[in-house]
Parts: C-alpha cells; structure tokens; sequence
C-alpha cells in the first residue's frame, strides 16, 4: 500500500528501511526517500508504520 502518494513510497519500502538497513527514526526515513517533504499527510502513518515494525523487530529479538 502507498503511504507517501507524492513520492510513491510504500510501506513495504518503510518497514524494509527499518529491517534490513536498521532505520530507527523518521529523520532518517526522510532524508533516504523524501517522504513528507511535499503535502505531510504521510508522516503520522508513516510513523505508525517505522513503531509496529520496530515492535515487531523487539519481540523477535526477546
Ligand atoms: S503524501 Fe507524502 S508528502 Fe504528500
């Protein structure tokens, strides 16, 4: 599903930011794609998003 419709970014590409490259902040997240940067209404979910993954990410670690 997109997320950011301004820049054509997915939640997949978030959650793979946050696995597989260890993007653990919004800060981060937008300076590597641009999300946000256009309208903003993208960022709330996009944060939802970054929090359960990062969530997920400590339950598999425990
Ligand atoms: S939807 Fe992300 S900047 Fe507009």
């Amino acid at each position: 599903m997109y997320v950011c419709l301004c820049h054509g970014i997915s939640d997949k590409k978030i959650r793979k930011l946050a696995i597989e490259e260890g993007v653990q902040d919004m800060r981060t997240i937008r300076k590597c794609t641009s999300l946000g940067s256009q309208c903003g209404k993208c960022v709330k979910q996009a944060k939802e998003i970054l929090s359960e993954t990062q969530q997920a990410l400590f339950k598999e670690a425990c």
